[in-house]
């Protein structure tokens, strides 16, 4: 997108996937993650935006036509949710539909015909962060025209808000909405299940050379912690959707999980895949029976490089680092991003796998190169 935000990846939290729209999502709900950010180290690995999904509103727009909060969930508005949250330095974001309804069955009201005015209302809560969904009514007009509409309303603002798509990848918004999001949904909704997070991440892993710093394919938000899948499963799941550039959007509420969720989400090394500079969504290289090889370039020069096993039985999966394209060294070295071990290999890449885990390396070059880099004018440089 053309509003400078989202250089990395959105890292935050939305309730939809812990919650629909069940009472339990409410003021109380959103300010205890925010806590939640701050007192257990969230905020401090890099998760941001508080968000809100789908019945936050009121069924009718009031006499001036504007969206109200639903008075029993946000007794006290929206504006004060959002205030509490940037007080804790954190960013918040809410949801609205391209259409004339939004998604739920209740089908609140949508934002298309009132793109201006919503968008006003909303930058005068202090919202940081826009969902748009695609449910109701579209008026006879295109998905690129419906998103447009609302990029230039929200720039209108004048307030930074980043822009999130969520059309579920129906019209192939990563060839056009380059100019127009910061991310695009990829795919129809997630739910928390093995066989769903699999089918959205092959959808999405084919989709690397549409992602770019500013605007990010989104194989929607995160279950981990929701109960409905293994920690090694989880641990798939966290894994693949940083190597894929994905939005961070924790999906579980963070008040009734464990440890073992906290230990997934905070891993630093993961997350610094995801959030790396260089912006460059993992491709993957090799799929044979069900044994996934993906990678994934950074900045530094090193190559994230993770082993996927599909399957339900333990295998074995390799590739090379010259496949990893890290060209001519020497040597490199695998630095194991879930266990912290580390070791050292002339060139294979390979590690057994548990069923359904992901082994992910972030690999390096050591020592001499046999080819010195440009600019490199002597090999003892590279030590
Ligand atoms: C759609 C979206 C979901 C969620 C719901 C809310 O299904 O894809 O992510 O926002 O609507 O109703």
């Amino acid at each position: 997108a053309e509003n400078g935000l989202s250089r990395t990846p959105a890292m935050g939290f939305n309730n939809w996937n812990s919650t629909h729209c069940r009472a339990e999502f409410n003021e109380d709900m959103v300010k205890g993650i925010a806590d939640i950010f701050v007192s257990r180290g969230l905020k401090d690995v890099g998760y941001q935006y508080v968000n809100i999904d789908d019945c936050w509103a009121e069924p009718q727009r009031d006499a001036a036509g504007n969206l109200v909060p639903h008075r029993t969930r946000f007794p006290n508005g929206i504006k004060a949710v959002a205030d509490y949250v940037h007080a804790k330095g954190l960013k918040f974001g809410i949801y609205t539909s391209a259409g004339t309804k939004t998604c739920d069955v209740q089908g609140f009201p949508g934002g298309i015909g009132h793109e201006d005015q919503d968008a006003r209302l909303f930058a005068s809560w202090g919202v940081d962060y826009l969902k748009y969904d695609n449910c109701g009514d579209h008026l006879g007009q295109s998905a690129q025209q419906r998103y447009t509409k609302m990029r230039d309303a929200l720039a209108a603002t004048g307030r930074p808000i980043l822009f999130s798509l969520c059309e579920w990848g129906q019209s192939q918004p990563w060839r056009w909405a380059h100019p127009v999001g910061n991310s695009w949904r990829t795919t129809g909704d997630i739910s928390d299940n093995w066989g769903s997070m699999l089918g959205i991440f092959k959808q999405n892993v084919g989709l690397a050379a549409n992602a770019q710093r500013g605007g990010w394919n989104d194989p929607d938000m995160l279950e981990v912690g929701n109960g409905g899948m293994t920690e090694v499963e989880y641990r798939s799941h966290f894994s693949l959707w940083a190597m894929m550039n994905a939005p961070l959007l924790i999906g579980a509420d963070l008040r009734k999980v464990g440890q073992s969720t906290f230990d997934i989400l905070t891993n630093r090394e993961i997350i610094a895949l995801d959030q790396d500079g260089l912006g460059v969504q993992a491709t993957e290289i090799s799929a044979d029976g069900g044994r996934h090889v993906l990678v994934k370039p950074l900045d530094n020069g090193d190559v994230a490089v993770a082993l996927f096993n599909e399957t339900g039985s333990t295998q074995t999966i390799s590739t090379t680092a010259s496949a990893a394209n890290l060209g001519n060294a020497n040597s490199f070295r695998l630095r194991d991003l879930w266990t912290g071990q580390q070791r050292d290999t002339t060139g294979v890449i390979s590690a057994s796998v548990p069923a359904h885990a992901t082994v992910v390396y972030r690999v390096s070059r050591q020592g001499t190169f046999a080819t010195p880099p440009a600019g490199v004018s002597q090999l003892s440089d590279l030590t």
